[in-house]
This record gives C-alpha cells, sequence and structure tokens, in this order.
C-alpha cells in the first residue's frame, strides 16, 4: 500500500485516481515492485507526485532537492516534470531502497537529471551549502525521519530561493497530529513543525489535505 490520501472513501479515492492520474508505465512497474516492501507505505500516493509534478512546471524549477528518497517514486516525478538541463539533488541513507530507484530513473530517461547523495541528509544540506550556496534551490521535498524535519526546514530556507517552494510531507501524521494520546518522537516533531510553521513570517503557508498531509512552504 502507497501513502494514498487516507482519509477518503475507497469509492471516492478510485474516483479520482481514474479521473485525474496519468501515471506512467514505468512509474506503475515502480510503484508495484515497492508494494512489495514492508515499509511500501512511506511511498508517496500517484495522485500526490502528479500534483507535485504540477507543481513543479507552474514555478518553472529548474534545481530540485529531496530530502527521502526511498525507492524513487518522488524523485521520478519532479525530475520528469524538470527540463532537461534541470537538476535534483536526493537525498537518502539507504544503498537498498535507492538501488531499486536507479533502476527505474534510468529506464525512465531521467536518471541524468539526478544526483543522489547516500548520507545523513543534514551533511548532505550543510555540504550544498557550501557547494552552491543560499537561493540555489527553486523546489525542495522533506520526506525523511520526522525528528530532522525542523533541521531540515530550517536548511531547505537558505537553500531555495525568494518565490521558490518547499513540500513538507506527512503534516497530517494519519490523524495522529490531534490525537492527544499519541506522543512518540516523530508526532510530536510533526506537531511542533506544524506550530511553527502556522506563524512563520518568513513563508507563506497552505497544509493540503492530500496523501498524508502535504504543507507547501513558498519562501518570501
Ligand atoms: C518516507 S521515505 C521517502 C519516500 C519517498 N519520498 C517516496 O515518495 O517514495 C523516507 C526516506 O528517508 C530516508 N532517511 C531516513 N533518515 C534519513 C536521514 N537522516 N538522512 C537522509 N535520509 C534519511 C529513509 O532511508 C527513507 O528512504
Amino acid at each position: 500500500m502507497t501513502g494514498r490520501t487516507n482519509h477518503l472513501p475507497d469509492a471516492l479515492y478510485t474516483y479520482m485516481v481514474e479521473h485525474s492520474v496519468r501515471e506512467s508505465d514505468v512509474l506503475r512497474r515502480l510503484r508495484a515492485e515497492t508494494a512489495t516492501l514492508e515499509s511500501s507505505n512511506m511511498q508517496i500516493g500517484p495522485e500526490q507526485g502528479q500534483f507535485m509534478a504540477l507543481l513543479v512546471e507552474l514555478i518553472g524549477a529548474e534545481n530540485a532537492l529531496e530530502i527521502g528518497t526511498f525507492t524513487g517514486y518522488s524523485t521520478l516525478v519532479v525530475a520528469a516534470a524538470l527540463p532537461e538541463h534541470g537538476r535534483l539533488v536526493a537525498c537518502d541513507i539507504s544503498e537498498e531502497w535507492t538501488s531499486i530507484a536507479r533502476r527505474y530513473w534510468e529506464e525512465a530517461g531521467v536518471d541524468h537529471k539526478i544526483d543522489l547523495r547516500l548520507a545523513p541528509a543534514s551533511e548532505t544540506l550543510d555540504a550544498l551549502l557550501a557547494e552552491v550556496g543560499e537561493g540555489h534551490f527553486d523546489f525542495a521535498f522533506i520526506d525523511a525521519d520526522k525528528e530532522g524535519y525542523d533541521a531540515y526546514y530550517e536548511s531547505a530556507l537558505r537553500l531555495v530561493r525568494t518565490g521558490g517552494l518547499i513540500a513538507i510531507d506527512n503534516t497530517l501524521w494519519e490523524g495522529k497530529v490531534v490525537d492527544p494520546s499519541v506522543t512518540d518522537a516523530d508526532t510530536q516533531a510533526i506537531r511542533r513543525l506544524n506550530s511553527k510553521l502556522a506563524t512563520d513570517d518568513r513563508i507563506s503557508l497552505s497544509l493540503l489535505p492530500i496523501g498524508d498531509g502535504l504543507s507547501l512552504a513558498r519562501v518570501r
């Protein structure tokens, strides 16, 4: 199962997908292979992938950053939406999961746009600040370890240009954000970040109920 928009009844979700999602054969097969993994629910749903591709097209992004790659579905949809000279830096720590990703990126013909960095994202983000400097990226997608989210957001605010977009995944966290009986570290990290985003003057904000909650922060 993928991280589909999880609050819609099945019939309505199916209708939405059938009447809007245009998933390529490569993406469909990547989703099918990922579905055989125990952690398959970490993958974004196809409707969210297509929405993110639309955002990338709308803002005319050329340079994208991804924090949390897994088997590469979100990477592939975003990379495909970039122009031919566009580049996407993908951060992850798993050789095993990203080796699946690499096969599909190559098959889809987008591998030349993707620069995969296997290291803790905090290290990669610091290295990027030194390498490419502030304001280099047009679009960033944060979808890795939840306790790291605040630090990734702060780094993204420096790395993404004014007018660029930071998309943060899982901000509704299967409803756990509003369940006071849930107090684990991941849930608390998401709650803290959501509260911070709500009043952060450095961004314009929208929290969308797509997937598991997707917060969009336009850098001011
Ligand atoms: C939710 S999954 C990403 C899903 C992916 N965006 C997709 O749509 O298929 C989270 C990923 O973050 C990676 N991750 C966890 N901790 C990390 C860290 N400290 N630095 C970089 N990546 C990390 C995991 O290996 C995992 O692949």
